[in-house]
């Protein structure tokens, strides 16, 4: 099954309205011509709008970097699946290392963010990934499969969902995982999607996130299991961006 190429950029916390807003308006500037892979850029949800507004009509979605699973309600600090859809979002991170590091986010409240996403009919990137103790102590794979299982835990379809494997010791560290390392990570969350929904695993992107620049990128994306990235650091200068972009088009 074709899976198509998904080029993800996570901002973070970087980036006013005026320069996300001009940071989009250099990507368009930039787009080749010809076959592009799907494109979509996270903002910080204050300057969604003005991306959304820079964004219209072109090939550059919006998504935003996390979902709370009420409907609304006293959640201080909290965006529901409706604010993100009224603002034009059509994809949501959810779980990202950073969360669960330093934001109390765990399995549970991945999973509850994962179904909320997607009964609301946001395309759901879900992050996984192990630290660099737990890789040192032998328990990647555990980690993964308990990430991966927990997060999909009561949701029917795969349709709307993308997989992010992002070893958190190669987030903003320069390191970047081996192409290999990467897609032995890649073959058993696939393994797992197999075990769980069958033949539609063979259609769920599984994304790469962890250092990835232009310079790596073709390589890590001409594995077989690795249908895009998710990229920090290198989705914030338009150049960079639209090599990976590039880089997309050409795996
Ligand atoms: P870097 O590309 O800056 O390592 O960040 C990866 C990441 O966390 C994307 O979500």
């Amino acid at each position: 099954m074709a899976r198509r190429i998904l080029i993800a950029g996570n901002w973070k916390m970087n980036k006013t309205s005026r320069e996300g807003a001009a940071l989009v308006g250099e990507i368009l500037a930039g787009l080749p011509s010809g076959n592009l892979p799907e494109i979509v850029v996270c903002p910080p949800y204050l300057t969604i709008p003005a991306v959304v507004d820079a964004a219209r009509g072109s090939a550059v979605e919006v998504g935003a970097e996390n979902v709370h699973w009420a409907e609304s309600g006293a959640f201080t600090g909290e965006v529901s699946t409706a604010m993100l859809l009224d603002a034009g979002v059509t994809h949501v991170l959810v779980g990202h290392s950073e969360r669960r590091q330093y934001f109390g986010e765990t399995d549970e409240t991945v999973n509850s963010r994962v179904k909320a996403a997607l009964a609301a009919g946001l395309v759901v990137i879900a992050c996984v990934g192990e630290t660099l103790a737990e890789r040192e102590a032998g328990e990647t794979a555990a980690v993964i499969d308990r990430q991966v299982r927990k997060a999909l835990e009561g949701v029917e379809s795969t349709e709307k969902v993308v997989i992010a494997y992002e070893p958190v010791w190669a987030i903003g560290t320069g390191k970047t995982a081996t192409p290999d390392m990467a897609q032995e990570v890649h073959a058993q969350i696939r393994a797992i999607l197999r075990d769980l929904y069958g033949d539609a695993a063979d259609g769920v992107r599984i994304l790469y996130g962890g250092s990835m620049k232009p310079a790596n990128a073709p390589e890590l994306l001409a594995k077989p299991d690795i249908d895009g990235g998710l990229i920090g650091g290198a989705s914030l200068k338009a150049p960079d961006f639209l090599a990976l972009v590039k880089a997309g088009a050409e795996a």
